[in-house]
């Protein structure tokens, strides 16, 4: 097994393992050990099954099925497992695949315990396009100056499925704004339960305000705005067939490109590692 750093301390890529072999306990270890080395983790090259990708997923915590309203793809007897794309898994097309989870985001930063990690694994691509963005969280903090930092600790972001200040690009929920699911409450500054390192913890698709604030106050704005499509932060990983991809959705937003020709299909392999509660 071979580590190699593709962007130091944010993208890293593994080579020289089979995951649909099965991987020794050392393996697992050091696959753990990259993670926290390079929070977006990529293995070229792979060749898994559902029950492969729940092995895989394992190395990395407890696996967390689908909550109700992303139950679009979920394979059958293997409940952890999900698609995302557009296409169902029976084939027919599902146009809203195209641009679903295209706003920067968090997985499930709504939940209380949202998900740690997400894992994708790419089986059908379109002929350009279609890669997923990553924006370095941790980096994103560091970057704040030391007045900014020191104002924001203790601070706590307000989170809904959705309802951010750019949400609706996930399964859409039939009711209002706010009224579709409870707010969840989390610190804008997380410490990363594995690492001890701090990251900014808000995103355009979920967080909608502050507590104490005013609804509309710009600096959570300032703050998405500070991470989000900044080159010094992102990384556009384009996809090849075969490709796994793991990343810490603790100190991480992604978003799909949505930059594919809307008429070719796109079809990915999931699974995601279950959280904690953020502090
Ligand atoms: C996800 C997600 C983005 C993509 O699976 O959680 O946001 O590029 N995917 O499909
Ligand atoms: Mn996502």
């Amino acid at each position: 097994m071979k580590v190699k750093e593709r962007i130091p301390g944010f993208v890293g890529e593994i080579t020289g393992l089979d995951l649909a072999t099965g991987i020794s306990e050392e393996e697992a270890e050091g696959l753990r050990t990259a993670w926290a080395n390079t929070p977006v983790l990529v293995l070229p090259n792979q060749d898994l099954s559902p029950v492969a990708m729940r092995t895989f997923g394992a190395v990395f915590g407890d696996l967390q099925p689908e909550p109700p309203m992303n139950q679009t793809y979920l394979e059958e007897g293997e409940e952890a497992v999900s698609y995302v794309g557009n296409i169902h898994k029976d084939g027919t097309p599902y146009p809203f695949g195209n641009l679903r989870a295209t706003a920067w985001h968090s997985d499930q930063s709504y939940l209380e315990e949202p998900v740690a990690a997400g894992i994708l694994h790419a089986l059908k691509l379109p002929s350009r396009g279609g890669g997923t963005l990553f924006c370095n969280m941790y980096a994103a903090y560091e970057a704040l100056d030391e007045e900014m930092r020191q104002r924001l600790d203790g601070m706590i972001g307000l989170h809904g499925y959705n309802v951010g200040r750019q949400g609706e690009t996930g399964p859409p929920l039939d009711e209002n704004k706010h009224g579709s699911w409870p707010t969840v409450r989390h610190p804008i500054v997380r410490t990363h339960p594995v690492t001890g390192r701090k990251a900014l913890y808000v995103n355009p698709a979920h967080t909608y305000g502050i507590d104490g604030m005013a609804e509309d106050d710009p600096l959570l704005d300032r703050l998405l705005d500070h991470a989000s499509d900044n080159a010094n932060f992102a990384y556009y990983h384009d996809w090849e067939i075969g490709d796994a991809v793991v990343w810490d959705q603790r100190c991480l937003m992604h978003r799909g490109a949505g930059d594919a020709p809307s008429d070719e299909i796109r079809f990915l392999m999931r699974v995601k590692i279950s959280g904690d509660r953020p502090f």
